[in-house]
C-alpha cells in the first residue's frame, strides 16, 4: 500500500470542485486516510516547490499556492502515487486528456486545479511537510474486500 499526498489547489476550492474531485478518488477505491482545509503559507510553498525554485513560473506558482485555502488529502490504495497521478492528467490544462481532472475541469496551465506526488520520496517528503503523525489514520474499511482481491493475502 502507498500513501500519495493530493492538494485541491486554490482554484478547485474557489470553484467549489473539492466534493467532485474527491468523489473520484473515492470511486476509484482508495482511501481517504488524511484531508483538511488550509491556508499555505509562503515558507511552506517553499518547501513544497523547493524543486522549481528558479524557474520562471516559481513566483507566481507560490503566489496561486499562497492566495487562498486549499484542501490537503492523504491517499491510500495500491499502487496510489501513480493511479493519482494518471487521474489528475497531464499538467497543463490545455493539454490534459478528457477523462482527467484536469482535463474535465480547467483550461488554464497554470491554475490546474490540483497537486499530486510523483514518487514514493516526494510522497514521504510531503506527507511530512503538511500533516503531523496524529493526523494520518488507519483504519479497516469494510468495503476493502471488494475494493480489492484479497484471495491470495496481499491485496491486488
Ligand atoms: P504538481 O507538482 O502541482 O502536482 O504539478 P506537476 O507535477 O504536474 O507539474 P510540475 O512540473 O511539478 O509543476 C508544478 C506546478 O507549477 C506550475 N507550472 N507552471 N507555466 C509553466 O510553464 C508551468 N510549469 C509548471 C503548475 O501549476 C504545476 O502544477
Ligand atoms: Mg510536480
Amino acid at each position: 500500500m502507498e500513501t500519495t499526498l493530493i492538494i485541491l489547489k486554490p482554484d478547485a476550492v474557489q470553484r467549489g470542485l473539492m466534493g467532485r474531485v474527491l468523489s473520484r478518488f473515492e470511486e476509484k477505491g482508495l482511501q481517504v486516510v488524511g484531508a483538511k482545509l488550509m491556508l499555505i503559507r509562503p515558507e511552506l510553498a517553499a518547501k513544497h516547490y523547493a524543486d522549481h525554485q528558479g524557474k520562471p513560473f516559481y513566483d507566481g506558482l507560490v503566489k496561486f499556492m499562497t492566495s487562498s485555502p486549499v484542501m490537503v488529502l492523504a491517499l491510500r490504495g495500491v499502487g496510489a502515487i501513480a493511479v493519482a497521478r494518471k487521474m489528475m492528467g497531464a499538467t497543463f490544462g490545455s493539454k490534459a486528456e478528457a477523462g482527467t481532472i484536469r482535463g474535465d475541469f480547467g483550461v488554464s496551465n497554470s491554475f490546474n486545479l490540483i497537486h499530486g506526488s510523483d514518487s514514493p520520496e516526494a510522497a514521504e517528503k510531503e506527507l511530512g511537510l503538511f500533516f503531523s503523525d496524529g493526523e494520518l489514520l488507519s483504519y479497516d474499511r469494510v468495503i476493502d474486500s471488494w475494493v480489492y482481491d484479497l484471495s491470495g493475502g496481499d491485496p491486488e
